[in-house]
């Protein structure tokens, strides 16, 4: 097999809290390998360390031991071709969609009046055609993510790192917006990383699930998906599918159990296959 995208090698990473002092081991020896092209989702318990993982191979932290590797060498900080998606969206306010979808094609050193066509062909492809002028106080949720889908495509990435893209959308506009991604992601032939704790999310976008173990955080076990292509609603009603939600929904069950063992605050709870925080009282 061919060197891969992302190499993890036994990366351990701990954070200090600056008051008293103690640390947290967020990642305890992570060892992974994400091959060019993949889809692969990661799920896990909260504070697992999947956005530490995340952060790690778009360069905005480093490991306090062992290596992560982006084709063969060391992250060493950001880089436009391994791009973030944030849940939060993270558009500049003060900007317009077209503005903040030419940010990345500036930085790229594109003259003006290709940033402006790169930004309309990149709004274009996540079907926003015409509101290339308002701002993102103007678009919905789902609009705004669009724009974040637009200008992290704009960053001509190797890589697409996503942290809970859909998290702050409802349920239909995360469905159109799954399919959009598969669509992009199929036509573009990129890598796409998605972090998320929906089960069917995983399990619908992705070819590959890597599962993480209570924190600490280690991969406990990588699955492929194995459903029919192309990936359609239909799919989520096949018995594979049904089936491999019954398997995670089971490891990821003894993940949470040892996390609300080992945790005095707010507890986790799987409801539905999504991992949500509960007050341990209410248990
Ligand atoms: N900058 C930071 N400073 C201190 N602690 C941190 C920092 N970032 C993460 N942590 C801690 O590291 C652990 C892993 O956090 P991380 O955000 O990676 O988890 P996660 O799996 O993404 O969780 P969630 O599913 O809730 O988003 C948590 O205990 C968290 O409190
Ligand atoms: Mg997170």
């Amino acid at each position: 097999m061919s060197e891969p995208l992302f190499k993890a090698e036994a990366v351990h990473k701990s954070f200090r809290d600056p008051k008293s002092g103690a640390s947290l081991e967020a990642l305890g020896g992570l060892s992974l390998e994400i091959q060019e092209g993949e889809f692969v989702s990661v799920i896990g318990p909260s504070g697992s360390g999947k956005t530490t993982l995340l952060y790690l191979m778009a360069g905005f932290l480093k490991p306090d031991s062992g290596r992560l590797l982006y084709k063969g060498a060391e992250v060493d900080g950001p880089s436009p071709e391994r791009t973030v998606i944030f849940q939060d969206y993270g558009l500049f306010p003060w900007k317009t969609a077209a503005g903040n979808v030419e940010f990345p094609l500036k930085a790229r050193g594109l003259s003006p009046s290709a940033r402006r066509a790169g930004a309309r062909k990149y709004l274009s492809m996540v079907h926003l055609d015409g509101f290339e002028d308002k701002y993102p106080h103007q678009l919905s949720g789902g609009m705004k993510q669009r724009v974040g889908i637009a200008r992290a495509l704009a960053c001509g990435p190797d890589a697409v790192l996503m942290d809970e893209p859909f998290a702050a959308l409802d349920n239909i506009t995360r469905e159109m917006l799954q399919e959009e991604i598969l669509r992009l992601w199929s036509g573009l032939g990129k890598t796409f990383v998605l972090i998320t704790h929906h089960l069917d999310e995983a399990i619908f976008m992705s070819r590959r699930i890597i599962v993480m173990s209570a924190r600490p955080g280690v991969v406990k076990e990588s699955i492929a998906v194995d459903l029919p292509e192309p990936r359609t609603a239909e799919v989520k009603t096949h018995p594979a599918f049904t089936a491999l939600k019954a398997r995670l929904m089971k490891s990821l069950r003894e993940e949470v159990e040892k996390s609300l063992a080992a945790s005095r605050g707010p507890a986790l709870v799987l409801d539905m296959g999504v991992i949500k925080v509960a007050e341990k009282e209410a248990l």
